[in-house]
């Protein structure tokens, strides 16, 4: 039997950490922030001031990055960069890079990694479509923009960093059309993976849900 995995895809603020977290917690499984990889490449490359149309220096960057996910933070080469890659700048820049292939390709056999026995839950975009197309679980998380825009101003505020709502709604529709029209990997509700419309559901009826699909599929 393969280590099954439950893949969590959705837009930008959709809640999907959040969630993929605390499913990860309740069944003892490991988890896997993807975009917290291709915010990683983002700041190796801010840090290193790369040419960011340089597809083929930014694919080598991401092979080589070294980074450790362990005790609930990240660190890129020894340094706590836990609150550096959540910054707006640092998100953009990411889905930016994200739609490169060779930068994409370059970070597949990392997320292959992540999945350990006993399982692994994973969140991104194309986690069901592309990196663990045999998952065994596919969720389409998603929420309305204006509800998403607020989602990320309370986790930002909570975190000390300045926003408002409007530029976040901007920044939100900026990101969810480069991640839905780019060629490779594109953000997408796929046939196979339920779909959760999050903007009305508190955490516990998301988090409940997600466990009542899992437990029905396996
Ligand atoms: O999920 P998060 O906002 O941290 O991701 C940052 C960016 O990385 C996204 O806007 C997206 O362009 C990219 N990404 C991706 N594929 C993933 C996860 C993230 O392209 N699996």
């Amino acid at each position: 039997h393969p280590v099954p995995v439950i893949a969590i895809d959705g837009p930008s603020a959709s809640g999907k950490g959040t969630i993929a977290q605390r499913v990860a917690n309740e069944l003892n499984y490991h988890y896997l922030d993807s975009g917290a990889l291709y915010r990683l490449v983002a700041l190796k490359a801010m840090q290193c001031h790369t040419d960011l149309t340089d597809q083929t220096t930014l694919a080598t960057m991401a092979t080589q990055l070294d980074v450790v996910f362990a005790a609930g933070t990240v660190r890129l080469e020894g340094t706590i960069v836990a609150d550096a890659i959540r910054t707006e700048q640092c998100g953009i820049l990411a889905s930016k890079i994200a739609a490169y292939p060779p930068v994409r390709d370059a970070l597949l056999s990392r997320q292959h990694a992540f999945r350990l026995p006993p399982g692994l839950v994973t969140d991104g975009r194309d986690m069901g479509s592309v990196v663990f197309p045999d998952a065994t679980l596919k969720i389409f998380l998603t929420a309305s923009a204006e509800v998403r825009a607020e989602r990320r101003y309370k986790q930002l505020k909570e975190k000390g960093i300045s926003a408002t709502i409007p530029d976040l709604l901007q920044d939100i529709q900026k990101r969810d059309a480069r991640d839905r029209n780019r060629s490779v990997a594109p953000l997408q509700q796929n046939s196979d993976a339920r779909i959760l419309d999050t903007t009305s559901l508190s955490v516990i009826q998301v988090l409940n849900k997600v466990i009542a699909w899992y437990t029905e599929v396996c």
